[in-house]
């Protein structure tokens, strides 16, 4: 009896919630086909996500192939004769950018627990707060496992050379098992999902601190940071509720985090935990963390107090700057990653989408994939300037429940918080590069599985979307993978 009142008590929240929601579903811009607005790009005949924004000034392409240039060759070890490219590692993740941003997309996750980790990441830690680094290092492997060096008996292990003292070694080898189960819709249709189980292997430098945190890390896709970089703070600051007083069951924080180039904490919104603040300080930390390429904003190799060969390793440093990557180069990149054009919409008139985005507001999508901004003036980027955008986020981190928590604090955002992921674009993420790997970890395979795991401040919405019939969720998707 009682089961059956609460049971008719959600129902009729539900319907309550339906009948007040159906009212906002706003009619449909003209802009929505195009996400990027004069930014947006033609994805026919070929799916990149490597293409300059529609409208980048001529005289700034060759600085836009200049920068893909320098995140798709490979860095190489030092010394060698060309300087320009050298100073891999000692430690580090892939040789290049587009290894893991595999063309400019997102990464592709290894389907089974044999193949090695490529374009995802460990983040480690352990307990404590600091505000510059925003997380306490694990004290020997710092924030992030490199699985990969510079070691020739690392580079030839196939040859099962031994390791030796005298090169460092890789920090670990990581690998997914993953876990699958079953999940079964009220109306009795199912779908399988899985979730990683992370096993990290050959540790380089002995034991992990007993309590080391992790986070498994898939690369996200790289269009239209410029134009996400442009929305003004207040936009985004808009729409948090920390403390959900509007009791919609979603609050939204934006997370603060340390500004190299400023010296301030300042609110967060690139990485998936909104842990960096600028595009230049992410591409920065990248090239520092993921290639282990020595940067003015990162000058230092990544590599422990505790890591004394990989100290002692030769670099790739060239006077006057003394780093690996000067800052004109840093730049050039910096310039690449911002100008990257967004997808236009593909069918957004299909009756099907229309019904979907209906669908997709009624559920209560919307109150976290926020559709549109309009992006604020740049000197420094005109062409991206009062742009009206659909980029499907809020750029705030939301307590998304257990199921995808990976305890692990970064800043202010807590062990189950994640930023919402941009949309645009999501239906493309296969015919980028295969790998529609989607959420934080990858584990998705589809925009149903990413649906699926949503709980936390998003369980409401998804309990929605599993009542919806059949057809209507299947529109929803198709509203997402038009996007
Ligand atoms: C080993 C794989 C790997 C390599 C190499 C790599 N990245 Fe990433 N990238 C990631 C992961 C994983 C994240 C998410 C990081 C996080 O949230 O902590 C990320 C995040 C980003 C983001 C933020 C996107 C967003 O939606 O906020 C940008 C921009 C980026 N990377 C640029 C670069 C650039 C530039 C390079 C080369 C200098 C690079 N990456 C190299 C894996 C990689
Ligand atoms: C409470 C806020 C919230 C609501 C409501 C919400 N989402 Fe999300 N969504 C997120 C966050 C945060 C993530 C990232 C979670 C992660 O990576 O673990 C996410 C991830 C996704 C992804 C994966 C994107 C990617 O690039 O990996 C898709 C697709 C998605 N949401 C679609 C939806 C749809 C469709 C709905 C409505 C049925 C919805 N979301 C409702 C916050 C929300």
């Amino acid at each position: 009896m009682r089961i059956l009142f609460s049971s008719l008590l959600t129902l009729t929240t539900l319907v309550a919630s339906f009948a007040t929601e159906s009212a906002i579903v706003p009619d449909v811009s003209p802009t929505e086909a195009y996400p990027g607005g004069k930014a947006s790009v033609s994805f026919k005949p070929f799916a990149s996500f490597m293409l300059p924004a529609a409208n980048l000034p001529d005289d700034e392409k060759p600085a836009f192939y200049a920068g893909k240039a320098l995140g798709h060759q490979p860095w190489v070890k030092a010394p060698t004769i060309t300087t320009a490219r050298d100073g891999l590692g000692p430690v580090y993740n892939a040789r290049t950018c587009l290894a893991c941003h595999v063309n400019g997309g997102r990464g592709v996750m290894p389907e089974t627990g044999e193949q090695n980790l490529v374009s995802a990441f460990l983040r480690l830690s352990i307990p404590g707060k600091d505000k510059i680094s925003g997380v306490v290092p694990e004290p020997t492997y710092g924030d992030q496992l490199q699985s990969q060096s510079v070691a020739l008996f690392h580079q030839l292990r196939h040859m099962k050379m031994k390791k030796n003292d005298y090169e460092a070694a890789p920090e670990g080898y990581a690998y997914v098992d993953w876990v699958s189960k079953t999940f079964t819709y009220p109306d009795q249709s199912s779908v399988e999902l899985r979730s990683p189980s992370v096993r990290v292997e050959n540790l380089g430098y002995g034991e992990l601190h007993p309590k080391t945190m992790m986070s498994l890390r898939n690369a996200p896709p790289l269009h239209g940071m410029g134009l996400l970089e442009l929305i003004p703070q207040q936009d985004i600051d808009a729409g948090a509720d920390p403390m959900d007083k509007n009791g919609d069951g979603i609050s939204g924080r934006v997370n603060r985090v340390w500004n190299v180039e400023t010296g301030a904490a300042e609110p967060g919104r690139f990485g998936l935990k909104a842990n960096r603040a600028t595009i230049k300080i992410i591409t920065a930390s990248a090239f520092q963390g993921d290639i282990g390429i020595t940067n003015p904003l990162f000058p230092d190799q990544p590599c422990s107090a505790n890591q004394t060969t990989c100290q002692n390793t030769r670099d790739g440093n060239d006077l006057p700057e003394d780093v690996e990557l000067p800052e004109e180069l840093l730049e050039m990149v910096t310039h690449f990653m911002l100008n990257i054009g967004v997808p236009k919409r593909r069918e957004p008139n299909d009756p099907d989408v229309i019904n979907g985005r209906a669908a997709f507001y009624e559920t209560g999508c919307a109150q976290c994939h926020t559709p549109s901004f309009t992006t604020g003036y740049s000197p420094e980027l005109p062409h991206l300037s009062k742009q009206t955008i659909w980029p499907y986020s809020d750029l705030l981190l939301h307590d998304m429940g257990p199921d995808l928590a990976d305890h692990r604090p970064d800043y202010e955002a807590t062990g189950t918080e994640w930023r919402t992921p941009p949309l645009w674009g999501v239906g493309l993420s296969g015919a980028v590069n295969g790998g529609s790997n989607l959420l934080h970890d990858g584990r998705a395979r589809s925009v149903e599985e990413a649906i699926l795991w949503h709980g936390g401040e998003a369980a409401t919405t998804k309990e929605r979307f599993i009542h919806l019939p059949k057809s209507e969720r299947e529109s929803l998707i198709k509203f997402v993978e038009s996007l």
